[in-house]
């Protein structure tokens, strides 16, 4: 039977690295939800839109044409036709996604499409072959796939998730470095958290801290609490 994993939680909790280990060890299709919505905001910067006109950003965010690669080893986002993988890590997106992902309009689209994916994952059409998926963001445990069969939270200390943020973007967790990244991770977290809730877990949702855990280790976590 078809095993859908949901894992949400904030910026620098380390959900993407161990949501991408777990489906592949587990041979499960991996959806990362935040990078559609940085490919949404992509095309909107893309095509010049001001990110206030709500409506426009909807209709963009409509109109995306975009094709999804679930192979956790190899996750994959094209948008019309342009690989965005590397576009959509870019400062100048991270920097103005809230402004997209707290449009409403915009959550409908996008959640619907992710809804679709995990449907098709339960079927033996999808790129799991009837397997099942890992899904990672901010409202999957909650608004997305609240029927998940594993629903996690994953957590860790705000210094936890400075440190590894700044070693991410700027290659060390000096001051300097800490100080750049609170400004960014911090402030997102604030504006993100006004539309969807994922710092505390819902009901029957397993919470996971991996402050005082590597990556490895996080990872046995969470087969650990699938496995179960
Ligand atoms: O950089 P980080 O891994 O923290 O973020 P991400 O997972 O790539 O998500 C980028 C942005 O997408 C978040 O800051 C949210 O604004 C938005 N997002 C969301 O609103 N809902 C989701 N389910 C996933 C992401």
């Amino acid at each position: 039977t078809p095993l859908v994993v949901a894992v949400d939680g904030p910026s620098g909790s380390g959900k993407s690295s161990v949501s991408r280990q777990v489906a592949a060890q587990l041979d499960l299709a991996y959806l990362d939800t935040g990078a559609m919505y940085r490919a949404a905001t992509w095309r909107c910067v893309q095509r010049g839109v001001d990110l206030m006109d709500t409506a426009l950003v909807a209709d963009t965010v409509r109109s995306m044409v975009l094709q999804l690669d679930l192979n956790p080893r190899f996750p994959s986002f094209v948008v019309d036709g342009v690989d965005v993988g590397v576009a959509i890590r870019a400062p100048e997106i991270s920097a103005v996604v809230s402004q997209v992902a707290t449009n409403l309009e915009v959550r409908a689209d996008l959640g619907e499409r992710q809804r679709r994916v995990i449907a098709v994952e339960r079927t033996p059409d999808g790129f799991s072959g009837g397997r099942g998926i890992v899904v990672e963001g901010r409202d999957i445990t909650t608004v997305i796939a609240p029927d998940a069969d594993v629903r996690l939270l994953l957590t860790a200390s705000e210094e936890a998730r400075l440190a590894r943020r700044a070693r991410e973007v700027h290659g060390t967790d000096d001051a300097a470095a800490l100080e750049a990244t609170r400004e960014h991770v911090v402030d997102r977290d604030a504006r993100d958290s006004t539309v969807v809730e994922f710092r505390t877990a819902a009901d029957g949702v397993v919470t996971v801290d991996s402050s005082g855990l590597d990556l490895e280790q996080t990872v046995q976590a969470v087969l650990a609490l699938v496995e179960d």
